[in-house]
C-alpha cells in the first residue's frame, strides 16, 4: 500500500521543542500504562544533547510517527518508536527505523539496542525483519496497570554496515 499521497517521508523532521503536546498525543493512541510520554519527556528530547528524535507529520492530522533515540557510547538506544493506528503496515514504522539507523551511524555509533515487549508481535516482526537479535530480557518491566506486568525483551543490532 502506498504512503498517505501527502505524507512525504524524505522530509521527516527533527524533534524541537516545537509540538511536544501533539507527539505525547500520538504516544498515548499508541501505548498503555507506563510507556506513554508526557509532553515534557518529548520536550526533555530536545534539550537533551545524547538524546535526538524524528517525526513524521501530516498537515490535516499533525505527527503520525516518532522515533526517539539516546546515544550511549558507541551505541544508540531506540527508546521509542511508534505509528498512529491509522497510518500502520503501509512502511511508516520501517522507514521511520531504518532513518534513525542511519542516523545513529552518522553520529558514530556502531550498534542500536532496544527492548520491547513480549506481548507486541508486530514490533518483534519489524524488528525481526531489519536484523536485530535478542540479547536478553527483563522480568516485569512494562507496567500495563492492575497489576498486569510484561516482560521486556532485550534486541540489539550492529550498524556498522546496515544494508
Ligand atoms: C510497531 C510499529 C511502530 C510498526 O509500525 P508500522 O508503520 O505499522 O510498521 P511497518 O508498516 O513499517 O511494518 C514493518 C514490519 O513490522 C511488522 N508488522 C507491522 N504490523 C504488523 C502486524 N499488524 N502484524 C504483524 N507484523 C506486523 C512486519 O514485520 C512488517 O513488515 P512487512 O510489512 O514486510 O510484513 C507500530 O505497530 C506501532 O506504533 N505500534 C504501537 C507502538 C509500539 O508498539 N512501538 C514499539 C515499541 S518497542
Amino acid at each position: 500500500m502506498p504512503f498517505p499521497p501527502n505524507l512525504s517521508l524524505e522530509s521527516l523532521k527533527n524533534l524541537t521543542s516545537n509540538g511536544a503536546n501533539e507527539l505525547s498525543g500520538l504516544h498515548m493512541r499508541c501505548f498503555q500504562g507506563n510507556e506513554v510520554w508526557s509532553p515534557q519527556e518529548f520536550l526533555d528530547v530536545s534539550s537533551d544533547p545524547v538524546r535526538w528524535g524524528v517525526y513524521a507529520e501530516i498537515e490535516e492530522e499533525g505527527p503520525i510517527g516518532v522515533a526517539v533515540m539516546l546515544d550511549t557510547g558507541d551505541d544508540s538506544e531506540l527508546l521509542t518508536i511508534a505509528v498512529h493506528p491509522a497510518y500502520r503496515a503501509i512502511g511508516i514504522g520501517r522507514y521511520l527505523l531504518q532513518f534513525v539507523e542511519e542516523t545513529a551511524i552518522g553520529r558514530g555509533r556502531s550498534r542500536i539496542l532496544l527492548d520491547v515487549a513480549a506481548d507486541n508481535p508486530d514490533a518483534i516482526g519489524l524488528y525481526t525483519s531489519e536484523g536485530y537479535g535478542r540479547s536478553g530480557s527483563r522480568k516485569a518491566y512494562y507496567d500495563r496497570g492492575d497489576g498486569l506486568k510484561i516482560d521486556a525483551i532485550q534486541m540489539t543490532k550492529p550498524i556498522t554496515e546496515v544494508r
